[in-house]
């Protein structure tokens, strides 16, 4: 009777607890990471018929990405050489992983790397690729107004790109700054400290064209206190400072 109340407990607390946790933030629905794809499927525009081949100097880069790696490590050059081939192309087709397996010679390594990082993607992108962290620290800091906010303003849901291709949209967890949180990336760039305004501002920018200053929107320089400084805030003592005069 005894374990059986306590399991009871237990199975209430749980409940209430798994409530309590899908209430305090929910990831939007998605086919796969961040609205991106996990596995792929055969398209008329992504097949292994998909044409794709690195361009000479591309070749060239790869001998020297690999060349960074011991012997017996060749695998690690994996990330890069996915990214020089998305670079070249502007997505990742099963072609281009195809093409990176037959270089590399890691066969299964290539399509785990691949559907993995949601750096990669496997369908065609928007030019503006805005991965919207929302996990913890980001969402305490209310990264889903800004996610509902990007979404409103263009009228896509994560996972979706506009129908002029200039923006797709994917929501993804820590990218790594969360002490300046909330984060957006944008292609290589980062912007911090974001505020639902500044948002709107830099996609208005964007969609301009304009060439944009990334980092912390705020004004801070980088990751220093939002506040001002708490500490070391005096020069420093010297040399023996606090030493005992035996010494
Ligand atoms: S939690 Fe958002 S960048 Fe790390």
């Amino acid at each position: 009777m005894f374990s059986l109340t306590l399991w009871a407990k237990a199975a209430v607390l749980t409940t209430q607890w798994g409530r309590h946790a899908r209430n305090l933030h929910k990831t939007a629905v998605q086919n796969g990471a961040g609205g991106a794809l996990f596995v792929h499927r055969d398209t008329l525009e992504n097949n292994p018929d998909t044409p794709f081949d690195f361009t000479p100097e591309n070749y060239k880069w790869i001998e020297a990405i690999v060349k960074n790696y011991p012997e017996g490590h060749k695998a690690a050059a994996v990330l890069p050489v996915l990214d020089l081939a998305q670079r070249q192309n502007g997505w990742l087709p099963i072609s281009a992983m195809n093409k990176v397996v037959e270089v590399l010679k890691v066969p299964s390594k290539v399509y785990e790397v691949a559907t993995f990082y949601t750096m990669y993607n496997q369908k065609p992108a928007g030019n503006h690729h805005i991965q919207i962290c929302t996990t913890t620290p980001c969402m305490l800091q209310k990264s889903d107004s800004i996610l509902e906010t990007i979404q409103k303003k263009l009228g896509i849901k994560a996972g979706e790109t506009t129908p002029d291709k200039l923006f797709t949209l994917i929501e993804v967890e820590c990218v790594g700054g969360r002490v300046n949180a909330p984060v957006v990336q944008i292609n290589d760039n980062y912007y911090e400290d974001m505020t639902p305004k500044d948002i709107e501002e830099i996609t208005d920018e964007l969609k301009a064209v304009k060439i944009l200053k990334p980092w912390p929107r705020s004004g801070r320089f980088c990751c220093e206190p939002a506040g001002g400084l708490t500490s070391l805030t005096e020069p420093p003592k010297g040399p023996g400072f606090g030493v005992q005069a035996g010494l």
